[in-house]
């Protein structure tokens, strides 16, 4: 069995971060993001490879996670002429295929139990099944109304606020039958929200909900990016070897006499932390960092080799990699710095 994952978009709400780094690799505790959903997708011993469906930055993708091995799954890379949609990148990628497939989007972080979704899909003999997860507002999303048999009834992208009528959004999980693909144009951009599932509705073809509660995230906005730092932080969702509350620090960092270390925080290879320094709460420092004398940094994320000055002073940033913040500068919470930035000494952003 194969699955396709949607990773072609730009990643434009994250920016400045997604512009060296397509979302679809930025790190979680410096791992690139699509290793966590090839470890969902490893549930299911079932799935034997793994199709990226790419069209931003494909090369940097590839570069990083090469033929899969390393992972344990087979990749294979689908790099779309042009942006083809949600709905375009899927025809594109599995129109040769026959059976089942999964289709996941590329920046939904869960631990749905996909064996279970597989399941449910053939019980019904659904042509797709889709996971809701229910959220508080579902503007963002796309809204989902089911009956009480679990059969989809709407399917609302990014409704307004007078359209709301539940909570259950689309999780961004499907399997997919792949004999629904023909209506799918092939050469112009086509939405699988906008078009592909209501036209199941209209049809009235077999479209089934799987309804998960556990965790759920999408980490496309910089909010969202530094919530599931902080979730995984506190244990919400399991990636060992983190989320018991306490400072995480790497044997080979070396931390002077002297600094304040405040639990929960993560503190990767080669970090060096001075005398007077303070990190933490929710501060997740990158590879080979420097946090010199009496620097404040807290609930923020510093990707790796950047360098805090003396006194200076991050709350809730984002900090890309070989950033340099300048003496006594003072970061606000919100700021997110792309790589490479320079803030000077004594600024205030
Ligand atoms: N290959 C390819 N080609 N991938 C694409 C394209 C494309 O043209 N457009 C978007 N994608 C990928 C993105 O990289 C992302 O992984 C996924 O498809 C979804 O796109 P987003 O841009 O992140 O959409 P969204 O977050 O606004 O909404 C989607 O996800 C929500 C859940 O997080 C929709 O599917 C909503 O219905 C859903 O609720
Ligand atoms: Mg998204």
């Amino acid at each position: 069995m194969k699955a396709i994952l949607l990773a072609g978009g730009k990643g434009t709400r994250l920016r400045p971060l997604t512009i060296h780094t397509p979302k679809p690799i930025v790190p979680i505790f410096g791992r690139p993001f699509l290793y966590y959903q090839i470890d969902l997708l490893k549930q299911v011993p079932e799935i034997d490879e793994v199709m990226l469906s790419l069209n931003y930055q494909p090369r940097r993708i590839e570069e990083l996670l090469g033929d899969g091995a390393g992972l344990g799954v087979r990749i294979r890379y689908v790099v779309e002429p042009a942006p083809l949609g949600t709905a375009g990148a899927v025809r594109y990628a599995g129109d040769a295929l026959t059976e089942s497939v999964v289709v996941i989007n590329g920046d939904v972080l869960t631990q749905v139990d996909l064996a279970a979704v597989l399941r449910l899909h053939r019980e019904r003999q659904a042509k797709a099944t889709i996971v809701l997860t229910p959220v508080e507002n579902p503007t963002a999303y796309g809204l989902v109304e089911t009956d009480e048999r679990g059969n989809v009834r709407r399917f609302l992208e990014k409704p307004n606020p007078d359209e709301i009528t539940c909570n259950t959004i689309n999780a961004g999980i499907y399997v997919l039958e792949p004999d629904t693909f023909d209506r799918i144009p092939r050469d112009v951009a086509w939405s699988i929200e906008r078009s592909f599932f209501p036209s199941l509705i209209e049809r009235g073809e077999t479209f089934v909900a799987y309804v998960h509660d556990g965790y759920w995230i999408d980490i496309g906005t910089p909010e969202k990016y530094l919530q599931v730092h902080r979730d995984v932080l506190d244990g919400r969702f399991q990636a060992v070897p983190f989320g018991n509350g306490t400072p995480w620090v790497s044997p080979d960092a070396r931390i002077e006499d002297g600094v304040e270390l405040t639990g929960p925080n993560f503190i990767a290879d080669g970090v060096s932390i001075k005398a007077g320094a303070r990190v933490g709460p929710y501060a997740v420092i990158g590879q080979q960092c420097e946090i010199e004398e009496d620097a404040l940094v807290e609930r923020s994320i510093v990707w790796p080799s950047s360098r805090i000055g003396r006194e200076a002073a991050l709350r809730q940033a984002i900090l890309g990699r070989r950033c340099h913040v300048g003496r006594s500068a003072t970061l606000q919470p919100g700021v997110v710095l792309g790589d490479r930035s320079v803030v000077t000494d004594f600024s205030r952003l």
